[in-house]
């Protein structure tokens, strides 16, 4: 070889030694550029990986909660649609399955009647909106079955990753039992303090006998004057006399029955048709008198009930003066055409007799119904209700072994129901 073609060779070999080179290098970059990917990618595969078994652990946990809550526990979008439940939830609401549940919108579970109820957890969501969330408020809530339930309700929102509303919680359970042991308890304690009930009897007895004491006092003022004093004006009086005579007897009975012994008297089979009229008949001159329109409707062939008829029929007075005054009271407050009416009736259905007092009256609020039994509750001024005769006909009739329904829409109608159980069976109407 010659010495310029060793050069030249030698400079060929440099030439591609040196892009061998820097392939290799290139090569070398790719390939840990390409490591590093893998790499990359291996990571973001476990922490995928981790994300989903965190996110079924954390549905499941959710699941958990829901599931094994002594609670009911609703998850409800922002238009209002119920998108998950808890199974006890699904039970409390009175369905047999989610399916039930789910889609349905939340007002599907409020009373439809009471507009009131509507607007209780309308305020409800809205404080919830603004406030985060809301605990323990009371409710009524209807079930799927239509039955009503005393629901205590806490709520809180659930914000998006941005902060956004999306969603509400909302825990619930039924408290009507405990709100009725309660009361029951309330009833029981009331019962039991005599002392209390010692305060009302001659609080609610001295009010009568000053307006008799004062009667007396007008009379003798006028007989001293000398005037001379008419038989019309003596009839006044003793009128106004018995009047509040009677009242300190009814109140003097309404106690007697609290304080009776259940052994003071021997149960016998009396006929219902017969103490109901017999109740009307102390009525009847009176409802006309005061344009009270009375229909009743007692059905033929009622067996009898059991129990003692005088108190019975003390039971359908009661109730007939609380419709009475109930009556009077919303006519007081509309216009002329008002006619104030009251239903009574008999009827048997099926096992049960039941016995309806029916007004068109003012009507009792939701949120008293559970009070109005409680002795001296009463809503009447002063020295006209003694607040005994709910509480002293529960007495009676849970006594014949029935209860007492209420059904109340305010400046609409009330409905008190005694339901008794009969063993005859077979209807009529
Ligand atoms: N038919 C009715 N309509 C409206 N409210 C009623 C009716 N019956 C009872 N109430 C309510 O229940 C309360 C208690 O009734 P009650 O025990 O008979 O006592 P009182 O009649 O002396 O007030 C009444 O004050 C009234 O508020
Ligand atoms: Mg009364």
């Amino acid at each position: 070889m010659r010495p310029d073609e060793q050069v030249q060779l030698e400079k060929i070999i440099a030439e591609r030694t040196g892009e061998l080179q820097k392939t290799h290098e290139e090569t070398l970059k790719l390939l840990h550029f390409l490591q590093l990917e893998n790499e990359k990618r291996k990571q973001s595969e476990i922490a995928l990986k981790k994300a989903v078994s965190d996110l079924r652990e954390s549905e499941q946990k959710f699941k958990t909660i829901l599931n094994f809550s002594p609670n009911g526990i609703v998850l409800i979008d922002l238009e209002g649609k119920i998108r998950e439940i808890s199974e006890i939830g699904v039970e409390l609401l009175g369905a047999n399955s989610k399916q039930e549940i789910l889609e349905k919108h939340y007002l599907h579970f409020t009373s439809e009647t009471s507009e009131n109820s509507k607007q209780i957890i309308k305020n409800i969501i809205n404080l919830t909106i603004s406030e985060g969330l809301t605990q323990e408020n009371e409710l009524y809530l209807v079930k799927l079955d239509g039955k009503q339930m005393l629901g205590n309700i806490s709520t809180a929102l659930i914000q998006d990753s941005d902060g956004k509303p999306s969603s509400y919680v909302v825990v619930f359970n039924d408290i009507s039992q405990r709100k009725k042991q309660q009361l029951n308890q309330i009833h029981a304690d009331r019962m039991a303090n005599l002392g209390q009930m010692a305060s009302g009897m001659s609080h609610e007895i001295n009010q009568p006998m000053n307006i008799i004491s004062m009667i007396m006092d007008k009379m003798l003022y006028d007989a001293k004057k000398g005037t001379t004093v008419d038989i019309a004006y003596i009839n006044e009086r003793a009128d106004k006399i018995f009047e509040n005579l009677t009242r300190i007897r009814n109140i003097i009975d309404h106690i007697r029955v609290f304080s009776r012994n259940q052994f003071d008297y021997i149960p016998t089979a009396f006929s219902i048709n017969k103490g109901v009229e017999n109740a009307i008949s102390m009525f009847r001159e009176q409802f006309k008198h005061m344009g009270i329109a009375m229909h009743v409707s007692l059905s033929k062939q009622l067996p009898n009930l059991t129990g003692n008829i005088y108190q019975f029929e003390q039971v359908i007075m009661n109730l007939l003066n609380n419709a009475k005054d109930a009556v009077l009271e919303r006519k007081a407050l509309e216009d002329e055409d008002f006619v104030p009416e009251i239903d009574i009736k008999t009827f048997k259905k099926r096992n049960r007799i039941h016995v309806e007092i029916i007004d068109n009256g003012v009507g009792v609020e939701e949120d008293k119904i559970n009070e109005i039994m409680i002795p001296f509750f009463s809503t009447k001024e002063e020295g006209k209700g003694t607040g005994l005769g709910l509480s002293i006909s529960y007495q009676i009739v849970k006594d014949m072994g029935g209860e007492i329904h209420i059904k109340s829409s305010t400046m609409s109608h009330t409905k008190f129901s005694l339901i008794f159980i009969t063993n005859d069976n077979g209807d009529n109407g």
